[in-house]
């Protein structure tokens, strides 16, 4: 069944009548990985993938939730204190509190969701469920009042202050402002944008989803974040969008190996999207693919948020010859986006498919990606 029908279904019975629809988008990330908290470039777009959800205010203070692909429900009030517990209704709590801290207007509502971003994939469920809400919240109770900035923002502290990710903003910006056939290249201290026509004639981006996802204690993620902030520290800059390796090396000896190597990547990487968006203006494609593969070995060496099968897809895929490929997204888990030529393209996906489920013992999942638009409202 198609998603909206699927969604007005379960509207129908748990509410009773309809309400308004609305969806956001995952993403991808061509290039441009942990810079986002560094204060540097990134270069997403949305894809074809959404959280879509079915809303109506009920003229109470109260919201009530139910999520079709979890079949599970929620009630909360729209005070601090009346924080859900269960993780998924926290997302759109969080929307919720953070639009109202804003000085925006928030009343009760019914809603159903579902979606079909793939969970655990780094595709950015979250920033989409996130970005669907607070596109309608400022729909439906502010009159559009909220620009599209705030929005992104409204999601990002929602991880922030709910979810216990102190992520950047390249997920809900791209969730937000995605705009179909365009990747979008953010530099994230500025915040200008520019949009990039993303079509490159004989090629295309597939994904290859591990289905692997490394629960590690201690929040990784943060702890990456952790590293870059006292090395800016230690330079006396604000982020490491400043830093360049030569300041680095003088600080060598007063920071740990660990933490120089992960300021180390994100330096690289920022010189590395600025080197994508050059050679995709000048049709260089090989270098677009060059930088790719550099990205993923800096990922894997030096900020180690690879793992053993993420690698193995990016092994398969050099001697495949894609002519680009690279982990995508967080880390620890999730996919590879592989730029493949036509003429390669489904002897990839299978040779990738049979060597890793020979391999795990499971198949990879295979995406091709659709660069899309990001939030909306669907009439
Ligand atoms: C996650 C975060 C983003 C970004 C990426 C890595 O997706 O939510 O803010 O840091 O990881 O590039």
């Amino acid at each position: 069944m198609e998603l909206q029908d699927k969604i007005r279904e379960a509207f129908v019975s748990h509410f009773g009548g309809e309400g308004i629809f609305y969806a956001s988008a995952g993403r991808i990330n061509l290039i441009g990985e942990h810079t986002d908290y560094n204060g540097g470039f990134v270069f997403p777009g949305a894809i074809d993938k959404v959280i879509m959800a079915e809303i109506r205010p009920n003229g109470t203070d109260k919201v009530n939730l139910y999520s079709v692909d979890l079949n599970d429900s929620s009630t909360f009030g729209l005070e601090e204190a009346d924080a859900p517990s269960q993780q998924w209704a926290r997302y759109i709590f969080g929307v919720c509190r953070e639009t109202i801290k804003r000085g925006g207007t928030v009343k009760g509502f019914d809603a159903v969701f579902a979606g079909n971003v793939p969970l655990g994939a780094g595709l950015s469920s979250s920033a989409a469920l996130e970005s669907c809400f607070a596109f309608a919240v400022n729909d439906l109770f502010n009159a559009n009042s909220i620009d599209k900035f705030e929005l992104a923002k409204i999601g990002q502290s929602t991880e922030h202050n709910y979810c216990g990710v102190n992520c950047g903003i390249m997920d809900q910006f791209a969730s937000v402002f995605g705009k179909k056939d365009c990747l979008i290249r953010l530099d994230c201290r500025s915040l200008e944008y520019e949009y990039f026509p993303f079509k490159i004639d004989g090629y295309k981006l597939v994904l290859v989803d591990s289905v692997v996802k490394h629960e590690l204690v201690d929040s990784p993620y943060n702890k990456r974040r952790e590293s870059c902030e006292r090395v800016a520290k230690r330079l006396g800059i604000e982020t490491l969008r400043d830093a360049d390796m030569e300041m680095l090396d003088a600080v060598k000896a007063d920071v740990t190996s660990e933490d120089y190597m992960r300021a180390r990547f994100v330096i690289g990487e920022k010189e590395r999207v600025l080197g994508v968006c050059d050679a995709l203006n000048r049709g260089d494609i090989a270098t677009v693919g060059r930088l790719m593969y550099e990205t993923h070995e800096g990922l894997s060496k030096d900020y180690e948020v690879s793992c053993e099968e993420l690698d193995y897809l990016n092994d398969v895929a050099k001697e495949c010859g894609v002519t680009g490929s690279r982990i995508m997204g967080g880390g620890f888990g999730g996919c590879t986006i592989n730029l493949v030529p036509d003429d390669i393209h489904d002897s990839f996906i299978a040779t990738v498919t049979e060597k890793f489920n020979s391999r795990y013992g499971h198949k990879p999942k295979i995406y091709d990606v659709i660069i899309s638009d990001g939030a909306r409202r669907i009439d």
